[in-house]
């Protein structure tokens, strides 16, 4: 039985994904017109709320500029210049108001009825981790590679600012469907996904969560995937990339110190290298992000660190990833972004099955010192991405880790690549796409993009020795699965 404190609350919402599914909040039914990826109108993107203060940030905004242009390279790329960008209209920066119960809350269940509904009577001995982000492209991955270990159990903490409930639903059934035939009631038990709809800006919302555990089921551990990603919409709104990325964080610290929880995974980005002075890029590149979303990894690392050397218990792993790339091989999760996709597949994937083909797709530059003249980034499978994670969650309880770190700083804080070492160029993963979904693509080629560099990718071998990480799919498996994903949902999880 849970404890009667773990009451639902006005500001945070907990659902069994079962129930939850199919949902959607009325803030989103409010913002949208048909589906929510319909772009909001200027008002409603200027407009940026909280559960308890609600403001205009219409000065922080430039207008926008309503003609498309592809972003060469991922996320991990340089900025984009504000006249183009686009990134913008892509993550609108919607109301985050968005917790409170939507008006049929009574047909979400409360956990402690959900509990009785659906886990066995003996308590499971597995560490609990809590995912803030899990309902995300990459959250979702790794909240489903971390079930399949079959050591953990898994709450997860959105928004849905950028995300879906069908997300947690799908994964959660995929992990009971990949368990061996005479699972026994517990395992199934163990590949539920708790649920709580929250904002990492409300330190509330989070000690909810927290609260919510007791005994051994205390929150063991934290992998953090929840962030505003857009390196272009970040030079935007700066504001908002900040107090989620970097204030979302400390939030999240402070509420894992408080509760003893001494645990963190965090998702960095190469962005974190700016322009590396050498390609393929070590972790001992001295960073030197060039963009507001970079400098929040960069400074959240330093506070992690920070952290780390104050409170010697406390273990904590960064992962910079690379470019990931592709979906769950079921074909039942992957990346559903609100709005125009921000990063190249999944653009790729959704202009294949017939979204976004206006003007065709736009290359800025084929004159760089690549292989073709494209831009070259390094693409990792997101399986492999999300299985890196596990292996750092493992390596958090080895010594030896971080007694290697050879910096000045002595906290237990290490930093680790997570790419593939293979760099690809932009006309690669248009190419690997037509194989896949048979669209051709149609393309021109235009200036550079001020602040694209010519190579990101990444030297995985330092978590490769360390970390026992290999990113093993290639680019034919990134392709086929996000085609499988895409082609099988061309809407997406078909939520608003
Ligand atoms: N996708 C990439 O190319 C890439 C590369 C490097 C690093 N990263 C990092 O990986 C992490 C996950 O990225 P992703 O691609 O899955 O993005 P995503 O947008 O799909 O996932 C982020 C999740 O966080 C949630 N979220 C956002 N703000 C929140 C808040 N205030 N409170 C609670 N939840 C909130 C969103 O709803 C979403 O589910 C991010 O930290 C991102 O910066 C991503």
């Amino acid at each position: 039985m849970l404890s009667p404190q773990c009451a639902a609350p006005s500001s945070v919402l907990l659902a069994n994904t079962s129930v939850l599914s199919g949902r959607r909040s009325s803030l989103f039914a409010r913002q949208s017109s048909g589906r929510a990826r319909s772009m909001p109108t200027k008002r409603e993107s200027n407009r940026y709320t909280t559960s308890s203060q609600s403001f205009e940030l219409g000065s922080l905004l430039s207008a926008l500029d309503n003609s498309f242009i592809l972003p060469v390279a991922e996320e991990a790329s340089a900025p984009a210049p504000r006249a183009i960008d686009r990134t913008s209209e892509q993550h609108p920066p919607q109301s985050f108001a968005s917790f409170r119960f939507p008006p049929d809350h009574h047909h979400i269940h409360h956990r402690s009825t959900l509990a009785s509904q659906t886990h066995s009577n003996m308590p499971s001995s597995k560490p609990r981790i809590l995912i803030p982000g899990g309902a995300g492209y990459i959250g979702s991955h790794v909240a489903l590679v971390t079930l399949l270990t079959r050591k953990y159990r898994v709450t997860v903490l959105d928004n849905y600012h950028n995300a879906f409930p069908a997300a947690c639903k799908r994964l959660e059934q995929i992990a009971i469907d990949e368990l061996p035939a005479g699972a026994s009631q517990q395992d199934k038990d163990d590949c539920k996904v708790d649920v709580f709809k929250g904002d990492l800006r409300s330190k509330d919302d989070i000690r909810k969560v927290f609260d919510a555990y007791k005994g051994d089921d205390k929150i063991w551990g934290v992998i953090l995937c929840a962030a505003l990603k857009a390196v272009g919409e970040s030079s935007e709104i700066p504001i908002d990339y900040y107090d989620v990325n970097v204030g979302g964080l400390v939030n999240l610290l402070k509420v894992m110190h408080d509760n003893g929880c001494n645990r963190l995974v965090y998702s960095s980005s190469a962005t974190v290298y700016g322009t590396p002075p050498k390609v393929p890029i070590p972790e001992s590149t001295r960073l030197a992000p060039e963009s507001v979303y970079g400098r929040t990894k960069w400074m959240s690392e330093i506070i992690i660190r920070d952290v780390c050397d104050a409170y010697p218990e406390f273990r904590a792993i960064g992962l910079r990833y690379f470019n990931p790339a592709g979906a769950h091989k079921s074909g039942k999760i992957g990346e559903d972004p609100r709005g125009k996709p921000g990063n190249l597949l999944p653009l790729l994937a959704q202009m294949a099955v017939g979204k976004y083909r206006e003007g065709g797709l736009k290359v800025f530059g084929n004159d760089y010192p690549t292989p073709d003249g494209t831009c070259v980034r390094d693409y990792i499978h997101i399986e492999d991405l999300a299985g890196g994670h596990v292996n750092a969650v493992e390596a958090l309880e080895r010594d030896d880790i971080f007694a290697a770190d050879k910096t000045e700083t002595h906290g237990k804080y290490r930093a680790f690549n997570l790419g593939k070492g293979v760099g690809m160029s932009v006309l690669n993963m248009v190419d690997a796409m037509r194989k896949v979904s048979g669209y051709e693509f149609p393309h021109t080629i235009v200036d550079r993009r001020t602040g694209d560099v010519p190579d990101l990718t990444a030297d995985p071998s330092l978590a490769e020795k360390e970390l026992g990480f290999k990113a093993t799919r290639s680019l034919d498996d990134m392709a086929q699965d996000l085609w499988r994903w895409q082609s099988n949902n061309p809407q997406g999880y078909g939520e608003q």
